[in-house]
């Protein structure tokens, strides 16, 4: 089974992803890493503990970043609830997280199991600190499935942003600059035709197990956020697309690898990914803009019925 890390600013759609990860036979989950985004760090973990448990899994959960490398956090619990699991009263996990930190964890994952993948569904804070502490890391992560990003430049925060890119743009920048073989998902994958329907929710409600259910509960409120903003009904779920793409490569239907380059600066555009779709960064008149830049295989065009079939 192919090792990987999942490092997780767990709120609802993030417990989707985790579970996903936990069933497959495809993955050995060797540690989950807990980074502030959605909801506080602290409660990452609760939220992260308690999906485990669930799947009656006891991978290790170790607590990292509690906000982000120089700003302060700005969480998202309008979109995924109080708790971050939709404020349902879920019981507290019987587990604690270990004590050891996660940008240490992420570090000692790295060099005991060779090929190991990671995948970031949060911001990019833990693994930043990692690299930068531990640059030899690189070399031994075979894939680093980030969740984030906005590629055409639409959004979820600002126009030019995705959340979790926006909310630590400085680690983005270090990531995306490190040489790691990063495969970015970003947030428009998970719109459109792949928002899950009506019929989708009722589709899996109809599995009939407990972990149905609370994927479906534990994204109440992110559903009443998403008709709020779209006036349609539906759960957009970009983390647990993420997962679907770590899992089955082959979901991914069109991919390109470009320099990208992600916006630090300006109030209004913090945060963007900016894609270098034409090459222009091999043009030596840009170097100094281009220099820092790493390169990513951006995802353009997801299996949507692939993608819908590996909830199931
Ligand atoms: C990302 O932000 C969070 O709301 C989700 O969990 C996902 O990781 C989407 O922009
Ligand atoms: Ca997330």
């Amino acid at each position: 089974r192919r090792p990987v890390l999942i490092d997780t600013d767990t709120a609802s759609d993030d417990a989707v992803a985790l579970i996903m990860a936990l069933r497959s036979p495809a993955v050995e989950v060797v540690a989950i890493t807990i980074v502030a985004g959605n909801v506080p760090v602290e409660q990452g973990a609760r939220n992260a503990l308690y999906t485990a448990e669930l799947c009656g899994s006891d991978v290790p959960v170790y607590v990292g970043a509690s906000k982000p490398i120089v700003r302060d956090l700005e969480s998202a619990e309008w979109f995924h609830g109080l708790d971050g699991l939709g404020d349902h009263g879920y019981a507290p996990a019987r587990r604690t997280p270990e004590t050891m930190h996660a940008v240490d964890a992420i570090i000692a994952a790295a060099h005991q199991h060779p090929g190991l993948e990671v995948i970031t569904l949060g911001p990019l804070t833990n693994l930043a600190l990692a690299l930068h502490r531990d640059p030899s890391i690189v070399s031994r992560i075979s894939r680093c499935v980030v969740m984030g990003g906005a590629p055409c430049c639409e959004g979820n925060v600002t126009p030019a942003a995705e959340f979790n890119i926006w909310v630590d743009p400085e680690a983005a920048r270090m990531v995306f600059a490190s040489g790691l073989p990063i495969e970015m998902i970003g947030w428009q994958l998970s719109r459109d035709e792949a928002v899950l329907s009506a019929d989708d929710i009722a589709r899996i409600l109809a599995i009939g197990t407990p972990l149905a259910s609370f994927a479906i509960q534990s994204n109440s409120v992110a559903a009443g956020a998403y008709e709020e903003q779209t006036g349609e009904p539906g759960i957009s779920l970009p983390d647990p697309i993420a997962m679907a793409v770590l899992l089955e490569p082959g979901l991914s239907l069109s991919a390109s690898s470009h320099a990208v380059q992600i916006e630090t600066i300006s109030p209004l555009t913090r945060g963007m990914t900016v894609v270098d779709k034409l090459n222009v960064s091999g043009d030596q008149r840009n170097a100094s803009v281009w220099a820092a830049s790493g390169r990513a295989e951006i995802c353009w065009k997801l299996d949507v019925p692939g993608w819908k079939a590996a909830l199931e």
